[in-house]
């Protein structure tokens, strides 16, 4: 949701800062601030907005000193406000923090503070991590003291950084991402993804879960929350997360979607092994759950018709946040698989976590290797899909159903005929051309709704088509399984609104092109994405023909390009959506 960072060094720490902030936006993005150290005075300059926007304005990358902390904020406690931008001094001014996470308790702990005289700016909660952090220093004057003792006040899942005014730069870790960059000079950076860091270094120690940091002139030494000192191995992270550069394309969507006729080939490729071992696991297990949120539900959606249909293997998809409220359905006999990008989604790592209760296998794909959901599961397959930094998720989509293809297909024998250059060069035909495509977003321009229709297996697509074209163009959307439509959709048929009309040539052709002749008696518009040329459809843009079991994988990229396309003609950024964030790290 936010990302925090951290710098002391021999370097100047602003400018450093605001880089590894710009990297990292995509985790949040509606204010930005930094703090650094200089001459025993912490300096705080912040402002709302991008981080480009708030560093001409502020020159955040100007503050003096060689120690600093940054945040980018997706607000949780407290609007949107200069204010509640992070970070947050102390009421004495003594240490700064910045934090991703939530803090539960922070009612009780504020009324506390307040009632021993500590002053609050903001309505965040992170204020509570400063004054509590510099009662606890005041009491103990001992730095590592009161770190441990502070977190043991605090409750929820969070992460923060802090510099004291000596210099001392510390981090600690629970149950939100936080790694630390090691870099040549005896410098440091701490961030809560690689990307913050990876064009100083690629030298990294994973903190693990209760555990914090203590950086000062000494050197760097990690504890868990009882203080006892632990010794962290030094990983080369890879260097495919140096590939965050949106190089020639005008933004990282457009980027990411024009990737994946490579990303699907490689989707699974580095941990074939552990494929194996799933594909074991699905064919024998008694009771088979898929588990995610977004557009991994929509995948877990997909598995669902595919398992059935080509292997009769029975899958329930659950949406992670629903996993609560029916966790009795898994036991022992249970294996369930997880789908997530990040690794690190709040929702799906609850979910897991009551899975694990019940003695569950879990098994999990996941882009993110260093992921938290990765040290949850049994058994992880790796998307392999580099980073994706767009917060609508896309190629990262169709890497998900490509492992799910390869599971289903090795276990029907191969029925599948799963042809990965044919669908590869099947994407790389519909991206050749996005004129179509350019053309109609101007018409979705002014649109206040539409609808997107699919049958069997094509429906799960058509969600996740109207989830993109939610998030990018901010026009409602919705998904319609064919057969429902005139079981209520019908009634919101006008002038006024498009239906995309997702329509291969397969077994469901006949059915929906039905519902398209429906839905254009009622004088709606229809854009019919298709092998096959219809005079119902009013915009038609053509996708390949293909082998019938394998359309879901290409159908959904003309959807991805006329949501990102709509979105630029709206003079919206696609990258960064409002109110959203790439790591939905809180519940
Ligand atoms: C997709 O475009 C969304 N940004 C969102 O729904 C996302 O898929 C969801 O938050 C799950 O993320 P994950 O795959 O990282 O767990």
């Amino acid at each position: 949701m936010c990302s925090i960072i951290g710098y002391t060094g021999i370097n100047s720490a602003a400018p450093i800062l605001v880089n590894g902030l710009k990297r990292m936006e995509y985790r949040g993005y509606d204010s930005v601030g930094i703090a650094t150290c200089s001459n025993n005075r912490i300096l705080i300059k912040k402002g709302v907005g991008k981080v480009i926007e708030v560093n001409n304005n502020e020159k955040l990358d100007s503050l003096p000193g060689n120690i600093g902390i940054g945040h980018t904020r997706w607000a949780t406690h407290g609007k949107v406000t200069e204010t509640n931008a992070h970070p947050h001094s102390s009421s004495s001014g003594s240490l700064a923090v910045v934090h991703n996470g939530i803090i539960e308790n922070f009612e009780r702990l504020k009324q506390n503070l307040k009632e021993k005289g500590y002053t609050f700016k903001s309505e965040t909660d992170t204020e509570i991590i400063s004054n509590l952090l510099q009662e606890n220093f005041e009491q103990t004057k001992d730095i590592k003291k009161s770190i441990i003792r502070t977190v043991s006040q605090l409750e929820g899942n969070y992460a923060f950084v802090v510099i004291f005014k000596d210099g001392t730069l510390c981090a600690a870790r629970f149950h939100e991402p936080l790694i630390v960059g090691i870099g040549k000079h005896n410098d440091y950076f701490i961030s809560s993804d690689v990307l913050g860091f990876i064009e100083q270094t690629d030298d990294a120690i994973y903190i693990n879960n209760a555990e914090f940091v203590l950086i000062n002139s000494s050197g760097i030494q990690t504890f868990d929350f009882n203080g006892n000192l632990i010794q962290h191995q030094i990983t080369k992270v890879s260097k495919e997360f140096a590939d965050v550069y949106k190089g020639d394309y005008a933004h990282f969507t457009l980027k990411e979607i024009s990737e994946q006729p490579e990303t699907i080939i490689k989707a699974g490729e580095k941990t074939r092994d552990e494929l194996d071992t799933i594909i074991d696991f699905v064919k024998h297990a008694k009771s088979l759950y898929i588990t995610g949120s977004g557009t991994s539900y929509n995948a877990a959606l997909v598995a669902k018709y595919l398992l059935l249909k080509y292997a009769k293997i029975k899958i329930e998809p659950i949406i992670s946040s629903e996993l609560q409220f029916s966790p009795d359905s898994l036991d022992t006999n249970s294996v369930l698989i997880a789908l997530s990008q990040s690794g690190e989604s709040a929702d799906v790592l609850e979910a897991v976590e009551l899975a694990k209760k019940s003695n569950a296998k879990i098994l999990s794909i996941v882009n993110i290797m260093t992921s938290s959901l990765v040290q949850l599961s049994s058994v992880v397959v790796g998307m392999n899909c580099g980073p994706e930094i767009g917060v609508a998720a896309t190629k990262s989509f169709t890497s998900q159903l490509s492992i799910l293809y390869k599971i289903t297909n090795q276990i029907c024998g191969g029925t599948l005929e799963l042809d990965f250059d044919k669908v590869s060069n099947s994407m790389s035909e519909i991206l050749s051309d996005h004129s179509k495509i350019k053309e109609v977003a101007k018409k979705l321009k002014s649109v206040s709704d539409i609808y997107v229709l699919g049958r069997g297996i094509h429906f799960p697509i058509a969600s996740e088509a109207s989830l993109k074209l939610k998030e990018l163009t901010y026009i409602h959307a919705e998904g319609i399984p064919g057969g429902e439509l005139k079981h209520g959709p019908l009634a919101l048929m006008t002038p006024n609104v498009y239906v995309i009309i997702i329509n291969p040539n397969d077994s469901t052709y006949e059915d929906t092109l039905n519902s398209a002749r429906e839905i254009k008696a009622r004088e709606a518009k229809i854009i019919g994405i298709s092998d096959r040329k219809s005079d119902v459809y009013d915009y038609w843009i053509k996708i390949p023909t293909i082998n019938e079991a394998l359309y879901p994988l290409i159908e959904i990229l003309p959807i991805q390009l006329l949501a990102y396309y709509s979105a630029v003609e709206k003079e919206e950024d696609p990258d960064y959506p409002r109110n959203l964030a790439k790591s939905v790290t809180v519940k």
